[in-house]
């Protein structure tokens, strides 16, 4: 990717945890600080929709039980995944990836999704959500930055929809990370922000790869980053931190 089209603030979740994480109320959230680019988590429903959560199990954020992947979509537009946030929130429902598509289409928002796949799930999650976002995204503006810490989501996902962007999300550095990009097509890392230095950062730029990092809620942290060439940070600070540019 030469031309590099995202801001460099993105919001963690929607609004990290201002608002319940991976729902429309989140995004609204994160947007009234002036937030113009999501980080977000999809998976599968067991009628293969992909869907917004972070977990493999509904039992954190929804007033559902079990894995995420036993229900169909149907069955977890039941469900309520606002109500454990707080009662402002009671109510929110579980929201498709093309509901959010269209939120941030007619807002003029960027994305970046993560595709975190239901463990043993890996190549029916990428490939699914990378084909959903290629159809969502087709003529609408910038594309959605596709990510994931899974190796074969990310190949599914190149191979599905070559022509979206992808970053491999890493943890931890491993020493051989700059032959893991290359060998994806990733365009950008997208690291632990503790992993990342001046060093890391300058021998991606050299190798032509963006860098990204999570999840950074500190502002003297966030402006060492940046000093460095940080290509995007994402935070759960949405109120602290200011999406300057
Ligand atoms: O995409 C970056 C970040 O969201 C990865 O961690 O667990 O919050 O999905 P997690
Ligand atoms: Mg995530």
């Amino acid at each position: 990717m030469t031309n590099w089209p995202y801001p460099r603030f993105i919001a963690h979740r929607g609004a990290g945890k201002l608002a319940p994480e991976n729902t429309l109320a989140a995004f609204r959230h994160g947007a009234s600080f002036g937030y113009r680019m999501f980080e977000f988590d999809v998976k599968l429903s067991a009628d293969g929709k992909p869907i917004l959560m972070h977990d493999a199990t509904l039992d954190r954020t929804t007033t559902g039980k079990g894995r995420v992947d036993a229900l169909t979509l149907g069955e977890l537009a039941a469900l309520d995944a606002g109500g454990w946030h707080s009662p402002a929130y009671a109510g929110e429902p579980v929201p498709t990836l093309a509901a959010i598509a269209r939120y941030t289409q007619a807002n003029g928002f960027m994305v970046n999704i993560e595709i975190k796949p239901v463990p043993g799930t890996e190549y029916r999650t990428g490939a699914a959500v990378a084909l959903d976002a290629l159809s969502l995204w087709r003529g609408a503006g910038t594309p959605p930055l596709l990510s994931s810490f899974s190796e074969v989501a990310l190949e599914a996902a190149h191979q599905v929809a070559p022509d979206l962007p992808r970053a491999l999300l890493l943890d931890t550095l491993p020493a051989d990370w700059l032959e893991r990009l290359r060998q994806l097509e990733c365009v950008a890392l997208d690291a632990n922000h503790r992993e990342l230095d001046a060093a890391v950062i300058g021998a991606a730029h050299s190798a032509g790869f963006k860098v990204l990092c999570y999840t950074v809620n500190d502002r003297a942290r966030a402006a060492n980053l940046l000093s460095w060439g940080l290509d995007g940070l994402i935070t759960d600070a949405v109120d602290q931190i200011a999406p300057q540019s």
